[in-house]
């Protein structure tokens, strides 16, 4: 733009001012009547929604709402907050000339002349459908990676329980043999308990895969550590090889949390894979629950949380590899074993649960990782044994 030659004063003549609006072309700026009729139109308007000036001066601006908006009386109502608010934001969906929609954000101005009088309402649209597009993609990129991460689980658990399934239905099986031929009432007695027992302890089971399983979006809900523990081990038992030993500690009386208990599962279910991968064939594995009292010293968090370790005596990690364990598909592991998907799902629960997630580790020695969520400030630590 050529410099101005009338350097003190600031005011464009309206012919310049019109020129710009005309030349701004990723903006639909427009005049609206006090009624809501279209008095001007730029170039940005008629690019964006593919009217000629011609076609639409003197139309109403309801024109460029969709027959839903129109029939709930959106226009109506963004003019009337306008005009007595002063302005008006709306984002929403708005209808081009060819009837294709865009998503679109949109400001309403009321314009007054110099004794205060309405003359009018600047309406400035811009079409942000590939911004909208882009974030619901992120979401559903995320939501992704998380099933992605549930399948890889799951498919662990699975070959363990089958196992497992079998034992219970050879004891059922061998059981109600037993009952059939024997004469004792009270050894019948008990082998009917038996295959009771057997029975209950298949269902837990399947419950517990099926809750696992399920696919439930971010559902925030109050929950127990000592009852997320307990699942986690019944569910994690079944993936471990027989002498890999898992203890669980946990504290009694601890505060509740309040998180998605499905994607605590996940994560904390990841660490002990993670943890029987380092170990391979024998060692132990503890999962210790516990509550601390933080002052800043882990990422600047302050205050009550609980914090879950998960502790192996397995291969450790090397320095040089464990700044990247949590960036997404890091993996040490061969192709088909490890997807690297585990711990950054785990940060990023950590981050978004307002806790964190810290790693200490000696090669050769084995590993300790450390979850930090917060406690519920109004759950005091319950007292006695
Ligand atoms: N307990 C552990 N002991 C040793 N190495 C670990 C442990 N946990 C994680 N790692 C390392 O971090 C990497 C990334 O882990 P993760 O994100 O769960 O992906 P994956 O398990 O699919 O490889 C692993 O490949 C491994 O090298
Ligand atoms: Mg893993």
């Amino acid at each position: 733009m050529p410099a101005t030659d009338r350097p003190a004063q600031s005011v464009m003549p309206e012919a310049r001012y019109e020129q710009l609006v005309q030349a701004v072309v990723d903006y639909a700026i427009y005049m609206l009547d006090p009624d809501g009729h279209v008095v001007s139109w730029n170039a940005g308007a008629q690019r964006i929604k593919g009217y000629r000036a011609d076609e639409v001066i003197g139309k109403h601006f309801s024109l460029f709402f969709t027959v839903e908006d129109c029939a709930e009386g959106r226009p109506e109502r963004l003019l009337r907050q306008a005009l007595e608010q002063g302005v008006a934001q709306d984002e929403g969906w708005r209808v081009r000339k060819d009837g294709t929609q865009f998503w679109a954000l949109a400001a309403l101005d009321v314009i007054r002349d110099e004794q205060g009088q309405i003359i009018g309402l600047a309406k400035v649209t811009r079409d942000i459908t590939d911004r909208r597009d882009s974030a619901l993609q992120l979401d559903a990129m995320r939501a992704q990676l998380f099933q992605a991460q549930k399948l890889e689980a799951l498919g662990q658990l699975t070959g363990g329980l089958a196992h497992d399934f079998n034992n219970l239905l050879t004891i059922i099986l061998s059981s109600a043999r037993l009952a059939i031929n024997s004469q004792d009432p009270g050894r019948t007695r008990r082998m009917l308990e038996h295959i009771l027992d057997a029975g209950q302890r298949g269902t837990q089971l399947t419950q517990q895969l099926l809750s696992f399983a399920r696919y439930r979006q971010l559902s925030v809900a109050r929950i127990s550590p000592a009852e997320v523990a307990g699942s986690i081990r019944a569910l994690a038992e079944h993936a471990l090889p027989p002498d890999i030993e898992l203890v669980e500690q946990v504290q009694a009386g601890l505060p509740a949390i309040e998180v998605d208990a499905g994607q605590l599962q996940m994560v904390l279910l990841n660490m002990m894979f993670n943890a029987r991968d380092a170990i391979g064939t024998a060692g132990r594995i503890d999962l210790v629950v516990d509550s601390v009292e933080l002052a800043g010293e882990v990422e600047g968090l302050q205050g009550r949380y609980l914090r879950f370790d998960v502790r192996d005596d397995g291969e450790g990690i090397d320095p040089q590899v464990l700044p990247r364990i949590f960036e997404p598909f890091f993996t040490t592991k061969p192709f088909g074993k490890g997807t690297g998907l585990g711990l950054s799902q785990a940060y990023g629960f950590a981050r978004q649960s307002n806790g964190a997630i810290r790693v200490a580790s000696q090669p050769g020695k084995g590993t300790c990782m450390s979850l930090y969520l917060p406690a519920c400030p109004d759950d005091q630590l319950q007292t006695g044994e």
